[in-house]
C-alpha cells in the first residue's frame, strides 16, 4: 500500500512541533509518512500501532538516536540498546529502583524537597523549572550515590550543566563551540566518576544504590562492567531523570496555580503527565523490512509512537485541553496511557518519579502557597515543553 506522505519537514523544528502533528494527524489521518532532516519517517497516533512498535513486535525496530547526542550521554547507557545488554542493565536499574530501595529513601526525598521549599520561599521570583532542575538533580545523585560528598557532588552539577548546554547544538567539535565544552565536560565527568568509583571499592561499600549495584554486577561467566559502561549508565539515568521529573512538576504548578483545591495529589500527577504529556514522542528504526496494516516499513526507517496525540485525542480523553485529574477515578483505556513509554524501553524510573512528585507536592500543598509573576501562556521546548520562562513564581509559607 503507498504511503500517505508529506514534504521535509524543517517546519517541525521551526514550530510547536504539537501544532505540526496535529495537523498533519487531521490531514493524513493516525499513520502517516513523513521525511525529518532527510530520514523517511512514520508518525504513529494509534494506541495499536504504538503497541506494535514498543510491545508486540519490539524485537523488530530498535532505539535511534544521533551519534552526537550517543557520545555526550555515553555509547553504553542502557537506552541506547537492545538484547542480552540491554536487558541486564535494565534488571540492574529496576532492581537499585525497586519499591523495596525507594521506600527507604522517602525520608531522604523529604529532606530534599523541604530545603529546597525553604530556599524557594524567600519573596524573590523564581524561576520554577530551573529549581525544580536543581531539585530533581539532588534526588538523582541520592538514587545513584546514596550519600555523595558536597565537593563531588558540586563536581557532578558543574559539569553535568556544562555537558547539557550543549546536547541541543550543532554538533561542531571545534574549541569554544557548545558542543565541544559538552564533550570536555563529559571527560571530566568520567574522572570524577572514577574517583568516586575508586572510594567506594577501597571502602568495599555494598550499598543498595544504583552505583552499588553496577559495582557489583556479575554476568553469568563472572565478567564485570568496565568502568566506562558505569560511568554511561550512570550519567545515562541522571539524563533521563532530571529535566523530565522537573518539567512535570513545573507545569503541576502551572495547572494547580488556576484551581489550588485540586488536592488529589496523585490524580493531578496522572493528568499533568497527560496534559503536558512532556515526551511528547520517541524514535525507534525498523531493524527488518516491517509490514504493518498492508503498509511496509523499510529496513532503515524511523518510526515515531506519538504519545501526546494519543493523549490528546478525545476518543480516548474527553475535552482533553482541560485539566481535569477526576478522569483518573476511572483508569484510561488500555494503551492509551504511555507518559513513561511502553514495552521494554519503558520508563524503570516511573514510580520512583511519581513518588518524588508526590513528596514535594505534599509538602509544598500543606505550608506554602505561590503566585504566578508575569505571563505563563506560551509554551518553550528545551527539548521538553515547560512553560515560558520556566514559569516565574514567587513562594510564601504558610504558619
Ligand atoms: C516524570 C518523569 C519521567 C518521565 C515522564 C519519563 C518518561 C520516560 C519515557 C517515555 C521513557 C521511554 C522512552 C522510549 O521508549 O524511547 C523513559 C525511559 C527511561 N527512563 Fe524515564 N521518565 C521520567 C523519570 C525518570 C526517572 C526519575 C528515572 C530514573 C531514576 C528514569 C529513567 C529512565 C531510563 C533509564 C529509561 C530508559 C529505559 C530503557 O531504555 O530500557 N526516568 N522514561
Amino acid at each position: 500500500m503507498g504511503w500517505p506522505c508529506i514534504g521535509e519537514t524543517l517546519q517541525m523544528y521551526t514550530q510547536d512541533p504539537n501544532v505540526f502533528f496535529t495537523s498533519k494527524q487531521k490531514r493524513y489521518g493516525d499513520i502517516f509518512k513523513t521525511r525529518i532532516l532527510g530520514y523517511p519517517c512514520v508518525m504513529l497516533a494509534s494506541p495499536e500501532a504504538a503497541r506494535f512498535v514498543l510491545v508486540s513486535q519490539s524485537h523488530l525496530f530498535k532505539p535511534t538516536y544521533p551519534k552526537s547526542k550517543e557520545r555526550l550521554i555515553g555509547p553504553s547507557a542502557l537506552f541506547f540498546h537492545t538484547g542480552n545488554y540491554h536487558a541486564r542493565m535494565r534488571k540492574l536499574v529496576q532492581t537499585s529502583f525497586s519499591p523495596e530501595v525507594t521506600r527507604k529513601l522517602i525520608a531522604d526525598i523529604e529532606t530534599l524537597a523541604i530545603s529546597s521549599l525553604e530556599s524557594w520561599a524567600n519573596g524573590q521570583v523564581i524561576n520554577t523549572f530551573h529549581r525544580m532542575k536543581e531539585f530533581a538533580f539532588e534526588v538523582g545523585v541520592l538514587l545513584i550515590f546514596g550519600q555523595l560528598n558536597k565537593k563531588y557532588t558540586d563536581e557532578l552539577k558543574e559539569n553535568y550543566s556544562i555537558l547539557k548546554k550543549g546536547y541541543n547544538c550543532f554538533p561542531l567539535k571545534l574549541p569554544g563551540t557548545a558542543y565541544h565544552k559538552s564533550l570536555m565536560a563529559r571527560k571530566r565527568l568520567n574522572q570524577i566518576l572514577g574517583e568516586i568509583v575508586r572510594e567506594r571499592k577501597e571502602n568495599k561499600s555494598s550499598a543498595s544504590n544504583l552505583l552499588g549495584h553496577l559495582l557489583h554486577f556479575r554476568d553469568e561467566k563472572g565478567n564485570i562492567l568496565s568502568e566506562e559502561q558505569i560511568a554511561d549508565n550512570i550519567i545515562g539515568v541522571l539524563f533521563a531523570a532530571q529535566d523530565t521529573t522537573a518539567s512535570v512538576l513545573t507545569w503541576i504548578l502551572k495547572y494547580l496555580s488556576v484551581d489550588p483545591k485540586l488536592l488529589d495529589a496523585v490524580k493531578v500527577i496522572l493528568e499533568s503527565l497527560r496534559k503536558a504529556s512532556i515526551i511528547s514522542f520517541t524514535f525507534r528504526e525498523a531493524a527488518v523490512d516491517v509490514e504493518y496494516e498492508g503498509y511496509l516499513i523499510p529496513k532503515g526507517w524511523k518510526v515515531m509512537p506519538l504519545f501526546r496525540s494519543i493523549h490528546h485525542n478525545p476518543e480516548f480523553f474527553a475535552e482533553p485541553g482541560n485539566f481535569d485529574p477526576f478522569r483518573f477515578e476511572n483508569p484510561p483505556k488500555a494503551n492509551t496511557y504511555m507518559p513513561f513509554g511502553s514495552g521494554i524501553h519503558a520508563c524503570p524510573g516511573n514510580e520512583l518519579a511519581k513518588l518524588e512528585m508526590l513528596v514535594l507536592l505534599h509538602h509544598m500543598l500543606r505550608k506554602y502557597r505561590w503566585e504566578l509573576v508575569g505571563s505563563a501562556n506560551l509554551i518553550q521546548y528545551s527539548p521538553f515543553p515547560i512553560p515560558e520562562n520556566g514559569l516565574r513564581t514567587r513562594f510564601m509559607k504558610e504558619f
